[in-house]
C-alpha cells in the first residue's frame, strides 16, 4: 500500500502533492493532475516485463555507488551508458529491455495524455539497480534530499521534465518523500536563489555566445540557470531539509508512477531496482500553462526567463 504518513506542518501548506490513481477515477484529466503537481499512480504497472527479463535485471549488481552509476539508455542514439563492467551479452540484453521500456513508456504516455502527442521528446531512460538507502554521494548529488529536478547538460528553456517510474523489485517498495510543490517553494525561495531581477541578465549573453560557438551545454536560458541553482540550494539548505513538509509515499513492488519532477519536490529514501523514462514536454502543450515553473518564476520577476 502507498502510505501518506507524515505531512508535518501540512496545515500551513497550500501546495503539496496528492496521489491520483486514474484507474479508480475515470473522469480524471491526467494532464491537469500532473501539471498541478500531483503524482499519477498505477498499482500494477502496465509495462509487460517477462519473468526472465525481471530475473536478469535483478541479477545485475553494479559495482561502486557513485551518483553516475545509474545505467542510462539514450533512445535517440540507441546507446547504453554506465555498463562499463558488464559483458557484451549482458549489455545487449539490458539494452533490449531498456529500449522496450522506453518504447512502452512513450506509447503509454500517448494513450494517457493524447493532448501532449507530438509535443514531447524522449529523453533518457534509466535502470536504478542500486539500493538508495545509505547510498553515498556529494550533497548536491544525493537522492535522499528533497529537490526539484534540473539537468546540467540538457537545458529545457521552460519545457517540462516528466518521468515515468516502475518499481520492478518483487518484494520491496520504493520510498519517497515529497515536500511542497514548485509554486510554494518558489514563493519562499526564488529571491534567495537569485532570480534575475533584470530582463536579459544572467545566461542570455552566455547563451548567445554558446550558440555561436556550438557549445550545447552553455545554451542555458536564465530559467535553466535558475533551476540548477534552485536544485542545489534546496539540497544544501539544512534548515529546509530538516523542517520542510514531508509526505511519505511507498510505491509498492510492481507499481508505476508518473510526475513532473521539475515541480514535485522529491527525495528517494530507499528502494532498489526501478525503471524510469524521462520525457521533455513542450511548455506550449501545457493544459495549465500558468502553473508551470517558468510562468511561476516569470510572475515573480516580471519578465521572460527564456525565449
Ligand atoms: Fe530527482
Amino acid at each position: 500500500m502507498v502510505e501518506n504518513g507524515d505531512a508535518r506542518g501540512a496545515g500551513a501548506a497550500q501546495h503539496v502533492s496528492r496521489l491520483v490513481a486514474p484507474e479508480s477515477a475515470p473522469g480524471v484529466r491526467a494532464s491537469e493532475e500532473l501539471e498541478r503537481g500531483n503524482i499519477l499512480f498505477f498499482p500494477r504497472s502496465p509495462f509487460p516485463l517477462s519473468e526472465g527479463d525481471r530475473a536478469f535485471l535483478l541479477d545485475q549488481k553494479q559495482t561502486g555507488a557513485g551518483y553516475h552509476k545509474n545505467i542510462a539508455y539514450r533512445p535517440a542514439e540507441n546507446r547504453l551508458t554506465g555498463t562499463d563492467k558488464m559483458g557484451e551479452a549482458a549489455t545487449a540484453h539490458l539494452k533490449t529491455i531498456l529500449r522496450s521500456y522506453s518504447d512502452w513508456a512513450a506509447a503509454f504516455l500517448d494513450r494517457l495524455i493524447p493532448e501532449y502527442s507530438g509535443q514531447w521528446t524522449r529523453d533518457f531512460a534509466s535502470y536504478r539497480s542500486i539500493e538508495e538507502k545509505g547510498r553515498t554521494a556529494r550533497t548536491t548529488a544525493r537522492n535522499d534530499l528533497a529537490h526539484v529536478d534540473a539537468f546540467p547538460t540538457r537545458p529545457t528553456h521552460g519545457d517540462r521534465i516528466l518521468r515515468v517510474f516502475t518499481n520492478i523489485n518483487p518484494s520491496q517498495g520504493r520510498v519517497w518523500i515529497t515536500s511542497e510543490t514548485f509554486e510554494g517553494l518558489a514563493a519562499r525561495f526564488a529571491r534567495d536563489v537569485g532570480i534575475p531581477e533584470e530582463p536579459g541578465a544572467g545566461a542570455h549573453s552566455f547563451a548567445r555566445l554558446a550558440k555561436a560557438l556550438g557549445i550545447r551545454q552553455w545554451t542555458r536560458s536564465p530559467y535553466d540557470s535558475f533551476m540548477l541553482r534552485f536544485h542545489d540550494f534546496l539540497k544544501e539548505n539544512t534548515e529546509f531539509q530538516e523542517k520542510c513538509i514531508k509526505q511519505r509515499w511507498e510505491f509498492p513492488p510492481g507499481s508505476c508512477w508518473i510526475c513532473y519532477t521539475d515541480m514535485v519536490s522529491h527525495a528517494v529514501l530507499s528502494g532498489q531496482f526501478a525503471l524510469e523514462q524521462t520525457f521533455l514536454i513542450s511548455r506550449k502543450a501545457m493544459a495549465l500553462p500558468d502553473q508551470s515553473p517558468i510562468r511561476i518564476l516569470e510572475r515573480i520577476c516580471g519578465h521572460p526567463l527564456s525565449r
